[in-house]
């Protein structure tokens, strides 16, 4: 599929980048580019190759400097649900990507932005990050599900005082709040992501797959059931070739060649 407001590329084998694409705009997320994340995130999605998925902003100053507030402004209440609703829409089906979904922040992650950095796995920042969400200095609420996943993340309260004073923060008080995993100098942060991306990519894809999804859906449930599920998917992990090429690499003292099956 053509896309006109993001960049969808296989860097390396295996290894794909979404690029929001407005600099103009610093990557004002407006209606079309929000249907476009969700269109290429499915397309990822569904090749069967795809071991990582890194999000990214094209230019230097911006992550995504939020929803597009052009194209807000003269929204009435329903347009403003609806385009809510868009928004979660796509960020769900980024979310729910089987594969690990990095995000790679330089400069302005604000609203929207930091809404769609959160709807990846992790966050990688350059040190010029800003992160935040400024929505109440504009007379809204977090519209993309910041409400809900920076609670998730940072916890209640520092959540809390984030977005209810728009205060802006820096890469390093991110780092400290456990909001970003790493911070890099801007010029290294996209290879940093990329050793990252491909020290994934060489794994076993399936135990890979296995482990985000137990991750992700361990957290909706008891410790008893999630302890349940674990045990379930080790098991299955035995099932697979990669089990069997990556023990007898270990004790072969040699570099394990995963196929993925
Ligand atoms: N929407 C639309 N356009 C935006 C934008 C946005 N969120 N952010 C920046 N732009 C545009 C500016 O209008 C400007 O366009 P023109 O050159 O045509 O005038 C261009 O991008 C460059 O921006 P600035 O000139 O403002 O650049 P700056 O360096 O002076 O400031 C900034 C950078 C601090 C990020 C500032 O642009 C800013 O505050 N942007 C808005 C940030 C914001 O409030 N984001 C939250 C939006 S609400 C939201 O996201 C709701 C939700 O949860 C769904």
């Amino acid at each position: 599929m053509a896309y006109d407001n993001v960049l969808l590329e296989e860097v390396e084998a295996g290894v794909w980048r979404l690029t929001v694409n407005r600099p103009k705009s610093l990557n004002a997320l407006n209606s079309a580019t929000l249907e476009e994340i969700g269109a290429a995130a499915t397309e990822v999605g569904r090749n069967p190759g795809a071991r990582v998925l890194l999000v990214t902003g094209s230019g230097e100053k911006a992550f995504v400097a939020g929803a597009d507030i052009s194209e807000m402004q003269a929204f009435t209440a329903d347009e403003g649900h609806r385009f809510s609703e868009r928004g979660m829409r796509a960020f769900r089906t980024l979310e729910t990507l089987p594969i690990p979904v990095i995000a790679v922040v330089r400069g302005y992650c604000l609203g929207g932005g930091l809404e769609l950095a959160m709807a990846c796995d992790w966050l990688l920042a350059g040190e010029s990050a800003a992160l935040g969400q400024p929505e109440v200095t504009l007379g809204v609420t977090p519209g993309f599900g910041g409400s809900q996943r920076l609670p998730r993340r940072i916890g209640t309260a520092m959540a809390m005082e984030l977005i209810l004073t728009g205060r802006r923060i820096d890469a390093a008080e991110a780092l400290r709040l456990g909001l970003v995993n790493h911070v890099h100098p801007d010029d290294r942060v996209m290879d940093e992501a990329l050793v990252m991306a491909r020290a994934i990519a060489a794994r076993g894809s399936i135990a890979v797959r296995l482990a985000k999804s137990l991750v992700v859906r361990g957290q909706d449930l008891d410790l008893d059931n999630a302890c349940a599920l674990e045990s379930q998917a080790f098991g299955l992990s035995f099932s697979t070739e990669d089990q069997k090429e990556g023990m007898a690499a270990f004790l072969a003292r040699r570099p394990a060649a995963f196929k993925g099956r």
